[in-house]
């Protein structure tokens, strides 16, 4: 090796040792001459001191230094000069005293500061990568990434799971989203696609009889992008048999403790995980992955609206709908421009408009109040109101009319901006929670069809399957989330394992006979030889890894990502290709598309 140590290994303990360093020009500092670097390798920075007096290194190379050259310097341990340590490092307490330092390699100016961790344009970040992943920020997250995957393998293991590879090219899994495909070659005009999911391998194995599977698996999804997804991405995925829900979300549960003791030891959580239902998380926080780390739950008033003369609301319960608001504390001396910046947040969230009172004395519900409401309800009316929100003065309360969806929708983005402005929100803290109870299907208002809430795979409970042929929008689904922080962390199911039953779903959810045994054929004849009872679930582990690392996009966990538009920067994938490829795979471009500027 061309190093003897490390440069974040060195303490207080190796003073007087002779050394050999090799690394990055972290950071540089001419103090009269002398030159003080910042040396950083990837186990951390070591201060490296070039005194033209005490090195044979020539004075031009020692000026010549700049950020991100590669050097390497033999030099001697020593302790700081007292009043020089820097508690901020782990190496603070000494520096290397150069006797010999040599350039291995230089470089140019960076397009970015890589010492300091101040913002840098998406597309810098992105072609820059390797320049990017040197920042101590960035490393310490892929650290944690691995800590993360090291200490699942380890818990599986020991939960005699066994980990299995299944094949990237396959044919297509329905999981929601569009496939990414691949033309064959040897059977042209054949397409494989990548797995959304290795979700029907894995029941599969279960029918093999392996029983406890897991896999680290990479999943390909074409849909539309944001923060927490990306085209390809990582699931910790897994599969039990003879296993019903409680065994599944106990295991999940120990093993995220695990982790957490692991790589977030700082960190506080609440154990046992909660467990809610669906309808209860929707009715109290208007989404299926709330944020539990604070209040403001959302309060029912159709009721009392019902009874008012505000022609708002009268005009959504005409059309059926709902209205619902949240109670946010301390914030009724909110100015007229703030309230119109809520009003447009409510807005582009979907609203049509958004009613604030702001409570500034609720013992007099007659002048006390500030809101358009209150010229059209009465006294009672008002009471009743703010009880009903157990509202205090210095409340607001946000008040939506709409249809159940809108008015879920818009209140759990405004109870998070809340939350932010009012800073309840706790980085240090994690609601870890189960959800359950989720409705089977859901209907495709635009496709006039039902869609599987989680995917096809999904059994009902025993007592709900009659409901099929009668009321599938009645029937539960068991299947389950794990969220975290107001992000969906996991998801999974117990399965159908009877091949009666997987057809009966298939065909609800609009696939034809023909088409059911084209797609599903292989799976469905899987299941009439001894498919054991089994159930499963996968988590996000991008996700996960960025909520530990408290970082906003997954982005920042992933080594090489693409950006909003499924491209890679760095290596400007996708790319055309050579016609001679294109035609070796009988495929033909039109040539309007193709734009070779
Ligand atoms: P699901 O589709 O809910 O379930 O995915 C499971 C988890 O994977 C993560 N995830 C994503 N992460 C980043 N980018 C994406 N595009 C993306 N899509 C999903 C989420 C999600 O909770 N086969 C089933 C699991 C099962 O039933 O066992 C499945 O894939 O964290």
């Amino acid at each position: 090796m061309m190093k003897s140590h490390g440069c974040g290994d060195l303490r207080n303990t190796h003073t007087g040792a002779r050394v050999t360093l090799a690394g990055w020009i972290h950071r540089r500092r001419d103090h009269g001459g002398v030159v003080f670097i910042d040396l950083r390798d990837s186990t951390g920075i070591v201060q490296v001191v070039l005194d033209p007096q005490r090195t044979t290194c020539a004075k031009e190379t020692i000026r010549s230094l700049r950020p991100e050259y590669v050097i390497q310097v033999k030099g001697d341990v020593t302790a700081r000069p007292a009043g020089t340590e820097n508690p901020r490092i782990a190496t603070g307490e000494i520096e290397v005293v150069v006797s010999e330092a040599e350039v291995l390699n230089d470089s140019p100016t960076p397009p970015f500061y890589i010492n300091e961790d101040v913002e840098v344009e998406e597309n810098l970040v992105l072609k820059y990568r390797f320049l990017y992943l040197r920042r101590p920020r960035m490393r310490e997250n892929l650290v944690l990434r691995h800590r993360l995957i090291k200490g699942i393998r380890d818990f599986l293991d020991r939960e005699r799971f066994l980990e299995i590879e299944t094949p990237i090219l396959i044919k297509s899994t329905p999981e929601g989203a569009r496939d990414y495909l691949v033309p064959s070659r040897v059977n042209p005009g054949k397409f494989y696609a990548l797995p959304q999911s290795p979700q029907q391998l894995k029941q599969i194995l279960m029918v093999a009889g392996f029983e406890r599977y897991f896999q680290i698996a990479r999943c390909f999804r074409d849909e539309d992008l944001r923060a927490d997804r990306q085209p390809e991405f990582t699931q910790l995925d897994l599969e039990m048999s003879f296993a019903d829900e409680d065994d599944i979300l106990n295991l999940i549960e120990r093993m995220t403790v695990e982790l957490m003791h692991l790589v977030r030891p700082d960190a506080s959580f609440a154990q046992p995980f909660p467990r809610m239902t669906y309808t209860d998380a929707m009715a109290r926080y208007g989404t299926d992955k709330p944020d539990l780390r604070y209040g403001m739950e959302i309060v029912d008033v159709t009721d009392i609206a019902a009874h008012t003369s505000f022609s708002i609301f009268r005009s959504s319960l005409e059309a059926e709908g709902v209205v619902k608001g949240i109670c946010v504390p301390g914030c009724s001396g909110y100015s007229k421009h703030q309230l119109t910046e809520l009003i447009d947040h409510a807005i582009s969230a979907g609203a049509k408009g958004l009613v604030t009172l702001a409570v500034v004395d609720s013992s007099n519900t007659d002048g006390g109040i500030r809101s358009v409401l209150t010229r059209h309800v009465t006294g009672n009316q008002m009471r009743a109101l703010m009880d009903r929100f157990g509202a205090r003065d210095g409340d607001l309360l946000l008040v939506v009319a709409d249809t159940e969806s809108t008015v879920c929708k818009v209140l759990d983005v405004l109870r998070r901006e809340m939350a932010t402005r009012l800073n309840l929100v706790d980085s240090n803290s994690f609601s870890f929670a189960f959800i359950l109870g989720f409705p089977l299907f859901d209907w495709n208002e635009e496709a006039h069809r039902w869609d599987s809430m989680h995917h096809p795979f999904t059994a009902p409970p025993p007592d709900d399957v009659p409901l099929l042929d009668t009321l599938p929008g009645k029937v539960r689904g068991r299947h389950y989330d794990l969220v975290c922080n107001g992000n969906e962390l996991g998801s999974g199911s117990v399965r159908i394992h009877q091949r009666l039953l997987q057809q009966k779903v298939f065909s609800i959810l609009g696939y034809s006979d023909k088409a059911i045994v084209e797609r599903f054929g292989h799976f469905l004849r899987a299941l009439e030889y001894g498919a054991p009872p089994h159930a499963g679930i996968a988590l996000g582990l991008d996700r996960m890894a960025m909520l530990l690392a408290g970082e906003q996009s997954i982005r920042e966990v992933i080594a090489f990502p693409k950006n909003q538009n499924a491209v890679d920067l760095m290596t400007d994938s996708p790319s055309l290709v050579d016609p001679a490829q294109l035609a070796e795979l009988n495929l033909s471009l039109r040539r309007q598309r193709i734009d070779r500027t």
